[in-house]
């Protein structure tokens, strides 16, 4: 019947490693996924019970303020992002800039700062744009992770 055996068991046994290869890879690949998903999603607190991590909040105030973030750098999209985002996340993380909150004159200070003993090029016409940015959206008075303090409170007498 079958003119030369071996050979078609051969290309049999081959066609059936290389299916065997391609369920495994698409398992292993939908695993990936999937813990990665799981991870993002998680927060530390579900892994260690009872406690908030400094992360959790973040996440927690982030998810709360409802306002848009870049996702690649959990900056605020507004007016100036692209700018801020292309001159201020090279030599350093987004993170120093998030977990920071200063006045613009604090924030100016800071990149001369950094003109002066680390090396950032000067920031041209888009120094302005940069300050109104961060002074905007990382002024003292944005808070993350708590309320802010209370203010004009009418305090009453104890007698
Ligand atoms: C040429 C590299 C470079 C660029 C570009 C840069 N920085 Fe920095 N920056 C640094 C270095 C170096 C540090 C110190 C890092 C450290 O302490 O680990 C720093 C620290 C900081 C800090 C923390 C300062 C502190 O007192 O703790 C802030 C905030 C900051 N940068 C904001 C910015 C902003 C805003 C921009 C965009 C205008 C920017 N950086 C662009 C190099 C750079």
């Amino acid at each position: 019947m079958n003119p030369n055996p071996s050979k078609y068991t051969q290309l049999k046994n081959r066609i059936l490693a290389f299916i065997a290869l391609i369920l495994v890879l698409s398992f292993g690949i939908f695993l990936i996924t999937w813990i990665q998903n799981d991870a993002g999603s998680t927060l530390d607190a579900d892994k260690e019970e009872g406690t908030l991590s400094a992360s959790d909040s973040l996440k927690l105030a982030i998810e709360q303020d409802g306002k848009d973030r870049d996702p690649e750098t959990q900056l605020v999209l507004g007016k100036g992002f692209e700018i801020v985002k292309a001159n201020c996340t090279n030599c350093h993380s987004s993170a120093l800039l998030i977990q920071n909150r200063f006045t613009r004159e604090g924030w100016k200070a800071k990149i001369e700062w950094m003109q002066e003993t680390q090396g950032l090029w000067p920031l041209g016409e888009s120094e302005d744009d940069i300050l109104d940015y961060l002074a905007e959206h990382y002024a003292p008075e944005a808070y993350v992770g708590r309320r802010a303090p209370l203010k004009d409170i009418e305090w009453y007498e104890l007698n």
